[in-house]
């Protein structure tokens, strides 16, 4: 299998081969977004690509928002799209490397980014990353996609297990406010940390 590091990324933005892009802040994230009251909390969007999800949090007044991903190339459109974005907040980096506290994780396509066998550790990750009673929140594909190359699908019976080991599902269902293309096709996920 490719090795799906940081130049296979960046080629991927380069080319404009970013099928997973839809150019807007998704409907699932941005309705959750818009019932936040707290606009203080520390929030941490891993593999954010173009970050649409963060410039919106920006725009709403959120002032806490962190973005992280291994290619440089959408970090920088961000940081043009979005000048007064504070450049600590910008980082580019490793998620697995990554050291912080947050009180939100948003998940949106980077989950079906890395390899079925890193799953586990993408949890334990969000698990250290979130303070207690802190949440992941977002959207898990709930298909069967590629096997060899991503985005790589799943379904909900083989998340349960990971999730449920170390948060409380407070909503890990069929999503019902999903972008046309991916009907069906998501769970909407709500995973407080235990
Ligand atoms: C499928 S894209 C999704 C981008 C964005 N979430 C969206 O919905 O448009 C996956 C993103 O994860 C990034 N990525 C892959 N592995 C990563 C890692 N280990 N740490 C941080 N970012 C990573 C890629 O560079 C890419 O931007």
């Amino acid at each position: 299998m490719t090795k799906l590091d940081e130049s296979y990324w960046t080629d991927r933005y380069h080319s404009g081969k970013i099928g997973w892009d839809i150019g807007y802040p998704s409907t699932p994230l941005k309705n959750y977004i818009d019932q936040l009251e707290d606009k203080s909390i520390r929030i941490l969007i891993p593999g954010a690509g173009n970050a649409y999800e963060a410039e919106y949090l920006h725009m709403s007044g959120f002032s806490n928002v962190t973005v992280i991903d291994i290619s440089k190339a959408p970090l920088a459109q961000l940081s043009a799209k979005c000048p007064e974005f504070g450049k600590e907040y910008i980082i580019h980096g490793d998620f697995f490397e990554h050291k912080g506290q947050y009180d939100l994780i948003l998940e949106q396509t980077f989950f079906c980014a890395i390899t079925p066998d890193l799953r586990p550790g993408y949890i334990s990750k969000v698990h250290e990353l979130l303070m207690a009673g802190g949440k992941v929140v977002g959207v898990l594909f709930d298909v069967e996609l590629n096997v060899d190359r991503p985005p790589f699908g799943g379904h909900r019976a083989q998340y349960l297990p990971l999730f449920e080991a170390a948060f409380d599902l407070a909503v890990f269902e069929p999503c019902h406010n999903s972008i046309p293309p991916r009907q069906g096709s998501e769970l909407f996920i709500n995973c407080v940390k235990r």
